[in-house]
């Protein structure tokens, strides 16, 4: 069962997106990116079969191969359900049973496992029969191929129909949640007021993953670096001054603090980082290691600034 606070994602892994193959480049510097988040306490990795086209997960499977009892030591959770637009077909979600069959099995001849930890379904496919996917994963399960399986972009309502015919419990869902992508959080106190209307997130998600021991996980965590380097807007530099002095305060990161934000909500929220660099990987270690060490007011300062204006 997945229940490490931060997971590595390794969508940066296996070189350029454009390119077919992968060379020893690739795969050291997917050995440097994977020991980093080792050394950092963090022992699950996010994959989906679609990043960098396949390398990213045949790297990892690269690193396996040569790593004796690095399989043992993490946990692989990988997607399937996204096939990219390819010439002139556009992309597609595709959630047939037979397709996530072989998704799978191409997912593993890649890592180079005999079975993944976590599967997730990657994003909801409209022409999906809930039938015939539960019929796919429970093959896989029955099989000891796949261990658990989680979704990702699904609200409760979605998630509530998958689970009821499944005979096992569903475990993750991941979602795009930081303190830039806040609809998530913003939902809940905007009921009763016109900015409801911006506001997509599917009403009770959160509460239904909690109750019912689904573990949320965030991408885009560290907000593709918009609150530690890479700030844009009046609001994201005021944020990052304002992580910058809390990182001080504690006796640790930006990138940490930032993360303490996410972990610091109920409803345990898992950020997933995406970061290449080993030192920016590095600079997340007190996430995964320290519980989150932000106030109330704290919380809700970094909220209320990210936002640039006040709570309603
Ligand atoms: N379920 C889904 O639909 C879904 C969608 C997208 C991603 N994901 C998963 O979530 C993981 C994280 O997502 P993400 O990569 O979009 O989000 P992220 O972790 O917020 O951002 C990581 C990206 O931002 C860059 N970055 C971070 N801090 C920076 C800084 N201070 N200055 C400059 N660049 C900075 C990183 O570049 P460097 O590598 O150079 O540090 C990297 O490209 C992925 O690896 C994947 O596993 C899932």
């Amino acid at each position: 069962m997945n229940s490490d606070r931060v997971l590595y994602g390794c969508m940066g892994l296996g070189g350029s997106w454009d390119r077919d193959a992968y060379g020893p480049g690739d795969i050291d510097a997917a050995e440097a990116a994977i020991g980093a988040a080792l050394d950092s306490g963090i022992t699950a990795f996010d994959h989906a079969d679609i990043y960098r086209r396949g390398k990213a997960e045949a790297v990892f499977g690269e690193v396996l191969a040569r790593t004796p009892g690095l399989r043992e030591r993490v946990t692989i959770q990988t997607k399937c359900g996204i096939r990219p637009a390819a010439g002139d077909r556009p992309g597609l979600y595709d959630l047939r049973g037979h397709s996530i069959t072989r998704r799978v099995e191409e997912s593993l001849a890649r890592l180079r496992t005999d079975v993944i930890d976590v599967l997730l379904l990657h994003r909801p496919d409209p022409l999906a029969d809930a039938d015939s996917v539960a019929s796919a994963l429970m093959s896989l399960h029955r099989q000891g191929l796949v261990r658990h399986f989680g979704v990702s972009n699904m609200g409760a309502a979605q998630i509530a129909h998958l689970q009821a015919r499944l005979d096992v419990p569903l475990v993750a869902n991941q979602l795009e949640m930081s303190l830039h992508s806040r609809d998530w959080v913003e939902a809940g106190v905007l009921l009763n007021t016109p900015a409801l209307a911006d506001n997509g997130f599917p009403f009770g998600t959160l509460e239904h993953c909690h109750d019912h021991g689904i573990r949320l996980q965030a991408w885009g965590a560290l907000a593709q670096g918009r609150f530690t380097g890479r700030q844009q807007t009046p609001a994201e530099s005021a944020t990052a001054e304002l992580l910058t002095r809390l990182a001080r305060e504690k006796d640790t990161t930006p990138e940490s603090v930032l993360l303490w934000w996410l972990a610091r909500h109920p409803a345990r929220i898992a950020p997933v980082i995406g970061s290449a660099r080993p030192e920016r990987i590095r600079a997340c270690r007190d996430a995964a290691l320290r519980d989150p060490d932000l106030t109330h007011e704290e919380w809700y300062e970094l909220w209320v600034t990210a936002r640039g204006v006040p709570l309603p």
